[in-house]
């Protein structure tokens, strides 16, 4: 831990909070332009995704002002700053960045707040900058060092070849990748994800974050992709353009969303479209390693169409045997018949879970859109699950999430 801010410090930023929050959007956008002046700082982030004012972008400028609302209470912030180290772990984030953010953050704050924004103020700024970022360096050294120790461990980005490309439904496509050196893969924690590098056909490179949807092993990764018709294209290379023999860049497996190495509840498994594939991933590890854990793996998806590794789901829970199936088809077909293709119809409920789930005991892993987070984990919340049993992923950036 660094060393504690000085009251004068806590005092000074607590002040510029409205000040601050009222020229949010122009600080970030300054905060930006001056960042991504330097090319190598640009290059660290996911343009494609985003544009200045993409989501993804505003995220960091968004942390660093929850950060000086909190500054009282930085316990409240902890969770936060694991998320945010293993995404900075999949950006290949590293020390050497840090003063770029700071120096931009400071000259933003000093060019919007004008007259304003005193030595003084600076100072305290700079000084609580410093305490955050060396949480995270701090956070994210140990995550490097752990991955540079463990077998099959890596930083930065490795070369990784398609080795088999199978389509799991009329939207998801699914993708085995194995090191192009030979060599083994870190095992990952079922449920976190992977940073992929991609360079789509018109030469434009996208970094984009997938689930691992097979179990931890050493030999091989498996992510499952969503076909997005709009965007920038990273889904759309891989489903139309990627092929057997692809070479695509990785960086290690992170993400603070994972089962535990040993799991005590009962598993609820809770997933929305694309969001199964951590799922599949934790319902794996539980079919060959915890055959003890009572799992209830249940789906919702649009119909029987975009519904994908159905079978394999079925397989994995009738081999462990303590382990349930349910689907529900919010917009089923007319070939869909609740009772055969499917289980229900509608969406996943809570007061369906209170009855088909051990409500009381279990572990709730929750991923799908912002509708079905907002949903079901504003739904568990008030049914009076506690948060430490309430585990969720999204594939976006956190602060669309947090808007939803
Ligand atoms: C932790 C994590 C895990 C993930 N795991 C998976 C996974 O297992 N499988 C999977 O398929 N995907 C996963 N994703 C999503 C994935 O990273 C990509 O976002 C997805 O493949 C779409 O990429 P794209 O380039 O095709 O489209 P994008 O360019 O990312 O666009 C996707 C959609 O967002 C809209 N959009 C794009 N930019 C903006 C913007 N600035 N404002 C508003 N809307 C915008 C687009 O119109 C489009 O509808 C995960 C994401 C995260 C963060
Ligand atoms: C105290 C300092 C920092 C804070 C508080 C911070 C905060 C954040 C947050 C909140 C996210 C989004 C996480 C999510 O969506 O879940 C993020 C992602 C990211 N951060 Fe940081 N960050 C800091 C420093 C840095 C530095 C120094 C760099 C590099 C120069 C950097 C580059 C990135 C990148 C590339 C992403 C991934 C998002 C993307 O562009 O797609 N961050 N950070």
């Amino acid at each position: 831990m660094p060393k504690p801010l000085s009251a004068q410090t806590i005092q000074l930023v607590k002040q510029s909070v409205p000040a601050l929050a009222a020229n949010g959007a122009d600080i970030t956008r300054r905060m930006y332009s001056l960042l991504f002046q330097d090319d190598h700082i640009r290059e660290l982030f996911n343009h494609a995704n985003q544009g200045e004012g993409g989501s993804q972008v505003k995220a960091l400028a968004a942390a660093i002002l929850a950060y000086a609302q909190n500054i009282e209470n930085l316990s409240a912030l902890l969770p936060v700053v694991e998320r945010i180290a293993h995404k900075h772990i999949g950006y290949h984030i590293l020390p050497e960045h840090y003063p770029y953010v700071a120096n931009a953050l400071l000259a933003a704050i000093k060019d919007v707040l004008g007259d304003a924004a005193t030595n003084e103020l600076l100072e305290a700024w700079g000084e609580a900058y410093w305490f955050l970022a060396d949480i995270l360096k701090e956070r994210e050294a140990d995550i490097r060092s752990q991955l540079e120790s463990q077998q099959g461990g890596w930083t930065g980005w490795r070369a990784f070849r398609i080795e088999k490309k199978t389509r799991e439904s009329s939207v998801v496509t699914s993708f085995v990748l194995r090191p192009v050196d030979g060599g083994l893969v870190a095992r990952h924690k079922p449920g976190q994800y992977l940073t992929v590098r991609l360079t789509l056909s018109d030469g434009r490179t996208v970094k984009r974050n997938y689930s691992l949807s097979n179990a931890p092993n050493e030999n091989a990764y498996r992510i499952s992709v969503k076909r997005e018709s709009t965007g920038q294209g990273a889904s759309r290379y891989l489903h139309d353009a990627a092929e057997v023999g692809t070479i695509l860049e990785a960086t290690p497996p992170a993400g603070d969303f994972y089962l535990p190495d040993e799991p005590q509840n009962p598993v609820v498994l809770l997933s929305g479209g694309v969001g199964f594939t951590p799922m599949v991933s934790i319902l794996e590890t539980i079919a060959s390693e915890y055959p003890e854990i009572e799992t209830h793996f249940v789906h919702g998806a649009l119909n029987g169409q975009t519904h994908a590794m159905d079978r394999h789901v079925r397989t994995l829970a009738s081999q462990h045997g303590r382990a349930t199936v349910k689907t529900f088809y919010s917009e089923p077909l007319g070939e869909d018949a609740a009772g055969y293709s499917h289980d229900h119809d509608g969406f996943i409920t809570v007061p369906w879970l209170e009855n088909n789930t051990p409500f009381d005991s279990a572990d709730f892993y929750l991923c799908g859109p912002k509708p079905f987070l907002a949903a079901l984990v504003g739904g568990l919340t008030k049914a009076g699950i506690p948060s430490n049993r309430i585990h969720y992923e999204f594939f976006g950036p956190t602060e669309d999430l947090l808007a939803a």
